[in-house]
C-alpha cells in the first residue's frame, strides 16, 4: 500500500479545529482508495509563541523541507502583534520552500452560496495563479527618516524574469491540462475553430506599473506560442475586480502577482460562497507544498464547534491531489459539494445547521 508522510501545522484559533475535520475526511479518502497517510504534527502558532518566544525554529524549516505536503490550518492569534505569525511561519515558509505558486480554484457549488443573482455554477468556475514569493512581499525597500516629519517609506515589487517565468509557466500548464478533452465553454466559435480550448488571462495594471508589468507582459507574449490551445487575454486588475462580480463567467485560468492576487482571491473567495468553503495550495511544483483554507483563524469562535471546516476539507483534496491521489482528490471535492447541496444550510461560521465536526462526519460518510 503507498504511503504518504504529511506535515500538519494546525496553528492558531479555529484553525486546529478545522484541521481535525480535513484530517478526517482525507482518512476516510484514503481507506476508500487504498493508501496511508502518517501525519506529522506541529505545535507552531501564536501559543507556542507568547509561551516560548520562538515563531519557527531554523531546524524546523529544514525538518518541513522533507516532506512533499504540509497541511496548514491557520496562523493568527488576537495577543500577537499582526505580521509575527504571518511572517514569520506563513510566507516564511512560502519563501524558504520556494512555493511559489499560490494556486486558487474558484467554483461555486450551490447558487444560493453566490451573492450574485442569476449566477450559478455553470458561471463560477476559475482558477487563480498567484504568484508567492515575490513582488511587495519580498520586504524589500526600507525607512528614511523613520519617526521623524521628512521620514520616507519605500516598498519595493521585486519582479525577476526566472520569478515571473515559472509562474506563467505553472499557469499556461494548467490551462492546457484543466481543459483536455473538454474545451471551456466560454470560448467564442472562432476560438475554438483555431483549436483554442483554454483560456489564461494575464491580470495585471500595465497602463500605470509600467515596468513590474512591463516584464509580465513580454514574458507572457514569448511563452504564449508554445501553448497553442490557450487562448491569451489581459485584464487590469481593477477591471478583474469589476468582472469577477459582473461576468465570472468569462474567466477559466487566471495570473497574477503576489499583491494583486492576494487581492482578488478574497473577492473570488465570496463570489464562490466565502472563506467558509474557499482552499489554497502554496505550491512548489518539485519540493514541499502547503495547503490551507484560506480564511484566518477567526479566533472569536475558537472551541465553539461552529466554524466551517469544508474550506479546509477542500484544502485536504488537493493535498491528495498534489500527493498523486487524484481519484481520492475528486472524491473529496464531490462528497463537498454533495454535502453542501443536500444537508448544509449557509457556508456561514454557525449558521451551517450542524457544528463543525459533524460536517466533517457528513463529508467523510459521502466519500
Ligand atoms: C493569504 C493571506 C496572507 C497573505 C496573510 C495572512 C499574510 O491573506 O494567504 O491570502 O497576504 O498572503
Ligand atoms: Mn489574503
Amino acid at each position: 500500500m503507498k504511503s504518504y508522510n504529511v506535515a500538519v501545522i494546525g496553528g492558531d484559533g479555529t484553525g486546529p479545529e478545522v484541521t481535525r475535520e480535513a484530517l478526517k475526511v482525507c482518512e476516510a479518502a484514503a481507506r476508500k482508495f487504498e493508501f496511508k497517510l502518517n501525519w506529522h504534527p506541529y505545535d507552531f502558532g501564536g501559543e507556542r509563541y507568547l509561551k516560548t518566544g520562538e515563531v519557527l525554529p531554523d531546524s524546523a524549516v529544514e525538518e518541513l523541507r522533507k516532506f512533499k505536503a504540509i497541511f496548514l490550518g491557520a496562523v493568527g492569534h488576537p495577543q500577537v502583534k499582526p505580521g509575527i505569525l504571518e511572517k514569520g511561519i506563513l510566507l516564511r515558509l512560502r519563501f524558504e520552500l520556494e512555493q511559489y505558486i499560490n494556486l486558487r480554484p474558484v467554483k461555486l457549488y450551490r447558487a444560493v452560496d453566490c451573492p450574485l443573482k442569476d449566477k450559478g455554477p455553470e458561471h463560477v468556475d476559475f482558477v487563480v495563479i498567484r504568484e508567492n514569493n515575490e513582488g511587495l512581499y519580498t520586504g524589500a525597500g526600507g525607512f528614511l527618516f523613520k519617526g521623524t516629519p521628512h521620514e520616507v517609506a519605500l516598498q519595493e515589487s521585486v519582479n525577476t524574469r526566472r520569478g515571473v517565468e515559472r509562474c506563467l509557466k505553472y499557469a499556461f500548464d494548467l490551462a492546457r491540462k484543466r481543459r483536455e478533452g473538454k474545451p471551456w465553454k466560454g470560448l467564442q466559435p472562432e476560438h475554438l475553430k483555431a483549436g483554442k480550448t483554454a483560456q489564461l488571462t494575464l491580470s495585471g495594471k500595465t497602463n500605470v506599473l509600467t515596468y513590474a508589468f512591463d516584464l509580465w507582459w513580454r514574458a507572457f507574449q514569448e511563452l504564449a506560442p508554445n501553448y497553442p490551445t490557450v487562448k491569451t487575454d489581459y485584464a487590469h486588475v481593477d477591471a478583474t475586480c469589476m468582472w469577477f462580480v459582473k461576468n465570472p463567467e468569462w474567466f477559466d485560468v487566471i495570473v497574477t502577482d503576489n499583491m494583486f492576487g492576494d487581492i482578488i482571491t478574497d473577492l473570488a473567495a465570496i463570489i464562490q460562497g466565502g472563506l467558509g468553503i474557499a482552499a489554497g495550495g502554496n505550491i512548489n511544483p518539485e519540493g514541499a507544498s502547503m495547503f490551507e483554507p484560506m480564511g484566518g483563524s477567526a479566533p472569536k469562535y475558537t472551541g465553539q464547534n461552529v466554524i466551517n471546516p469544508l474550506a479546509a476539507i477542500n484544502a485536504g483534496g488537493m493535498l491528495l491531489d498534489f500527493l498523486g491521489e487524484t481519484k481520492a482528490g475528486a472524491a473529496v471535492e464531490n462528497a463537498v459539494i454533495e454535502v453542501v447541496n443536500t444537508r448544509i444550510k449557509s457556508l456561514a461560521a454557525g449558521k451551517m445547521g450542524y457544528g463543525t465536526r459533524e460536517v466533517g462526519d457528513l463529508v467523510a460518510a459521502a466519500i
